[in-house]
């Protein structure tokens, strides 16, 4: 019997190391993300702590049955406890900034609305700082806001919270003035995002492997930080291209500093923004 009741007489599962390469393996075939050293003890853990709560004690029997039709939801339980997600508001200010001021530059001129993505936005928290530095743009080109995040992750469970927008951690009262306007106070240490923001906002699951064609020559700006990192050099490279294609002729790859090095996309200029690594689509092909 692989799936039983754990008890003193059983102990709890384990995972050897060959077991545990298996899903490594799996997460990377599945998601990109690769798990290094330092992180396996960690992985490993939520493996068997997730065996211990579903009642498996076979590490095998286990991993065979994420292969069955039943095993879709049991890989979505899973998957949210293995990937990393942290995340926080304006993680990194120039790449903040940069946003802002390319907003303020094309409010001034504009057909339709403005489009940002935020590729991997964990909870929520970089999709509603775009969604500020948008607004921040409009204000400063005096123009009313005429814009829209496209938010996207693999994790139900963080795009859960994402679309709850509730945030702990903070007063308004300790936030930089102008963000009050777009949060408020949600009980002891909470804060909320403004409704205002959040219709702005639209939540998608999404894995980056699977290139969805619907963003092709949509984007305005395109902002992927601390998500790269997970994936190996050639998986960047093809990832770079995707969102290139997704980028309106002109629009910006907004990625983390260090992201990819020793690599010039094709059809994109390098900006030189200090301390931001940008991209912008040439218009001409
Ligand atoms: C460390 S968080 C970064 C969050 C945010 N971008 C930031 O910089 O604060 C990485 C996020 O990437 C997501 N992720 C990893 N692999 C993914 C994939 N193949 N498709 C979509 N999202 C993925 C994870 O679920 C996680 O929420």
């Amino acid at each position: 019997m692989a799936q039983s009741t754990t008890t003193a007489a059983h102990p709890g599962p384990a995972l050897n190391g060959r077991q545990l390469r298996l899903w490594q393996d799996l997460l990377e075939k599945r998601t990109g993300v690769q798990v290094v050293r330092r992180q396996e003890n960690g992985i490993r853990t939520q493996i068997v702590r997730r065996m211990a709560e579903a009642g498996w004690t076979d590490a095998d029997y286990y991993f065979r049955s994420l292969d069955t039709a039943s095993g879709a939801r049991e890989w979505g339980v899973l998957l949210d406890r293995l990937l990393v997600k942290e995340t926080r508001f304006f993680r990194h200010q120039p790449s903040h900034e940069f946003v802002r001021q390319r907003i303020a530059s094309l409010a001034s001129d504009l057909e339709s609305p403005l489009w940002l993505w935020s590729a991997g936005c964990a909870s929520g928290e970089e999709a509603y700082s775009l969604a500020v530095d948008a607004a921040e743009g409009f204000a400063r080109a005096r123009r009313e806001g005429n814009y829209y995040v496209v938010a996207t992750d693999i994790s139900k469970d963080a795009l859960a919270k994402a679309r709850r927008a509730v945030y702990p951690g903070a007063e308004p009262s300790n936030l930089p003035a102008f963000l009050g306007r777009y949060f408020y106070s949600h009980g002891p240490n909470q804060v909320a995002v403004d409704e205002s923001l959040k219709q702005r906002v639209a939540f998608y699951a999404q894995n980056l492997l699977d290139k969805d064609n619907r963003y092709l020559n949509q984007m305005d700006v395109i902002y992927c930080q601390n998500v790269l990192i997970y994936f190996k050099a050639w998986r960047r490279r093809e990832l770079i291209n995707y969102f290139r294609d997704c980028l309106k002729p002109g629009g910006c790859l907004v990625i983390g500093p260090g992201e990819i090095a020793d690599w010039q996309p094709p059809q994109m200029v390098r900006l030189d923004v200090p301390g931001v690594q940008v991209y912008q689509k040439r218009s001409q092909p």
